[in-house]
């Protein structure tokens, strides 16, 4: 949430380095944009924009900057205090515009410090918490940057990654983490700071992960690091395994469709080296230290929000019926303060895309306390989440870009899977029974090259109701999870108001809405309750309910009871089906959005990673 660039180097550089830098975080939010660099007189010019970057960069390009130095710093915003506006943009300033600053996450004591810093005479002009923090920072400024820096976040209390430029100072750059991630890129005499890597990889792939209460000092063309107490600290430098590539279009209309379709390869990369049909095993490297541990539990909680919330429900499933163990999906905005009964004996997987997301953060935290093992299933690597798990798996399915989660939540369920198989193996189960998951899981590519056929009839079908604005899905057991997850996919991308059912819920209430406003997709396909779901559906066409159904191919029955059908191929496993199933929804959700004319990669008020609570 919110996107930060900071650079230090080359004078022709600068501007090209931040808005590309801006470009690749702009999933992160888009309310507005801004960047800030030193002319060579030493005062700054600072340009913001509401909206995306390339309102931003036109604004840049029409204007005619004074001569500047190698040094600058950037911004895009996802709002949490105050509307987006130029006036709220980062980056904000000082009382007399000596220092400059952009940040990410929220001063929480934002108003005491104001109402302090307004007394002694400072004047605000924007309604939010990072101008706070520019205010007193300047209000503390004597000469040197770092001092006035660690002086002002002795009483700052909040999550922050801020960027700091002084103009008296206008070879210094300081960066300080605490909550929000930040990352160092390393090329040469040039320096890059980052919200994540994909804003550093076009320049290194050389990098330093910033912890929470780390400080950089970038002075001179020399680096430093230390921590809030300005004891020196020694960093490790980690090497980026990143194609470049994978974090472009390759000649797609948008980054949504291309997630979606590459799914057949991706799903090979995630599962690459992980499955042993010989055995019927499941090796995964990132586990191996803490096997032991894993072998003594007794509980499994899979903790996650949005989309891994519904690949943890999927996996709270699979762990109970392949690993006959209790388990359950916590969703971490609530988990957190839950009171949740957790000891040593708990296994507590924490799923997260971005390895960003603040409160399954805060949810790993207190789990650790509570002394609970706790894992991760993160697709970026290095994130925060990958780093304070006690252990994990990549996804390994390259950047997700889009702000709609597709390809991380194929292979959010498909790691959990084999997590209940790894568990399952030393719990009893069979080694035919995840002999043939494993199988299956071998064939989920080319499922998916036949669901990656249906991109034409989704359309059509997404023509034929692109007028509707209301739409239920429906499901039943491994589907259920589906159907939470299809709704949540076409109201975020296309702002149709969707709710995802238990279709054995519908009658306690929802099926009160029914009529032929109000179609339902219906995820129909053979599994072992198939007919309950036909029953569930007849009840809703009683209603005039219209039905479009999901359904096996050769399921000639379902036509008779549905409007319309999208037949996809059938797994001989009912654990495999809904995700294969999942992405004729994903297909469906983004025909629907591209139909309407909308954004699909950025919807409006979202942001990809939400690093704050
Ligand atoms: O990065 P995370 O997986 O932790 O993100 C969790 C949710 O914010 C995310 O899944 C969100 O719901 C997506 N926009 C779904 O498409």
């Amino acid at each position: 949430m919110c996107g930060i660039v900071g650079y230090y180097g080359k004078q022709d550089q600068v501007l090209d380095t931040l808005v590309s830098g801006l470009k690749r975080l702009e999933y992160r939010g888009y309310d507005s944009a801004g960047v800030a660099i030193i002319n060579k007189d030493q005062e700054f010019t600072c340009i913001k924009e509401v909206g995306k970057i390339k309102n931003l960069e036109n604004k840049i390009n029409n204007q005619n900057i004074p001569e500047f130095k190698g040094i600058g710093i950037a911004h895009t915003r996802w709002a949490t205090h105050g509307v987006p506006s130029v006036e709220n943009a980062h980056p904000h300033s000082g009382q007399d515009q000596k220092i400059f600053l952009v940040h990410n996450g929220i001063i929480e004591n934002y108003q005491e410090i104001k109402d302090k810093l307004t007394n002694e005479g400072v004047t605000f002009y924007s309604q939010t918490d990072t101008e706070v923090l520019a205010k007193l920072i300047e209000f503390n400024y004597t000469g040197d940057l770092k001092e006035a820096v660690l002086k002002s976040l002795e009483v700052v209390q909040g999550a922050y990654a801020t960027v700091v430029l002084a103009k008296n100072e206008p070879d210094r750059l300081i960066a300080v983490k605490k909550g929000s991630p930040m990352v160092l890129g390393l090329n040469g005499d040039e320096y890059i700071l980052g919200s994540d890597v994909s804003a550093i990889i076009s320049k290194t792939r050389e990098v330093i992960y910033l912890e929470d209460g780390e400080m950089i000092d970038i002075n001179n063309g020399q680096y430093s690091v230390c921590n809030l107490d300005n004891q020196s600290l020694d960093k490790d430098i980690h090497n980026i395994d990143w194609d470049e590539d994978a974090a472009s279009k390759e000649g797609y209309e948008h980054f949504l469709i291309k997630e979606i379709l590459e799914q057949p390869k991706v799903i090979k990369d995630s599962v690459r080296g992980r499955l042993l049909p010989d055995t019927g095993d499941i090796k995964f490297g990132g586990l191996i230290d803490v096997m032991d541990k894993i072998k003594e539990v007794n509980r499994v909680i899979i903790l996650g929000i949005g989309t891994s919330f519904y690949s943890a429900k999927l996996g709270e499933l699979y762990f109970e019926s392949i690993a006959n163990i209790p388990a359950k999906a916590e969703m971490s905005p609530e988990f957190r303060y839950n009171d949740a009964v957790i000891d040593d004996k708990t296994w507590v997987i924490a799923i997260s895309q971005s390895g960003e997301t603040a409160d399954t953060i805060a949810g790993i935290e207190e789990a650790k306390r509570k002394g609970a093992l706790v894992t991760g299933i993160v697709n970026s690597v290095g994130s925060p989440i990958a780093r304070i798990t006690d252990a994990g798996v990549y996804n390994q399915i390259g950047p997700e870009i889009s702000v709609a989660s597709t390809k991380a939540f194929t292979s959010q369920a498909t790691l959990l899977l084999m997590h209940a198989i790894l568990l399952g193996r030393t719990r009893g189960l069979g080694y035919t029974q995840a002999e043939e998951l494993i199988s299956e899981i071998k064939k989920l590519p080319e499922y998916f090259e036949k669901v990656a056929l249906l991109r034409g009839e989704t359309k059509e079908l997404a023509s034929k109701y692109i007028n509707y604005d209301n739409l239920v899905y429906v499901g039943r057991k491994y589907n259920y999870p589906i159907a939470l997850e299809g709704a949540l996919k076409i109201k975020e991308v296309s702002y149709v108001h969707a709710e995802g059912l238990s279709a054995g819920e519908f009658k306690h209430g929802f099926i009160a809405l029914i009529d032929e406003k109000m179609p339902t997709i219906a995820i129909l396909t053979k599994d072992s309750v198939y007919d309950k779901m036909v029953s569930n559906v007849e009840e809703i066409r009683a209603r005039n309910g219209k039905i479009i159904a999901i359904a096996s191919e050769g399921d000639e029955r379902v036509e008779s009871i549905s409007e319309d059908v999208i037949y996809v191929p059938r797994s001989t496993k009912e654990e495999i089906q809904p995700l294969i199933n999942n992405m004729a929804l994903q297909l469906l959700a983004y025909n629907f959005a591209h139909g309407r004319g909308l954004d699909v990669d950025k919807p409006r008020n979202l942001a990809k990673s939400v690093t704050v609570e």
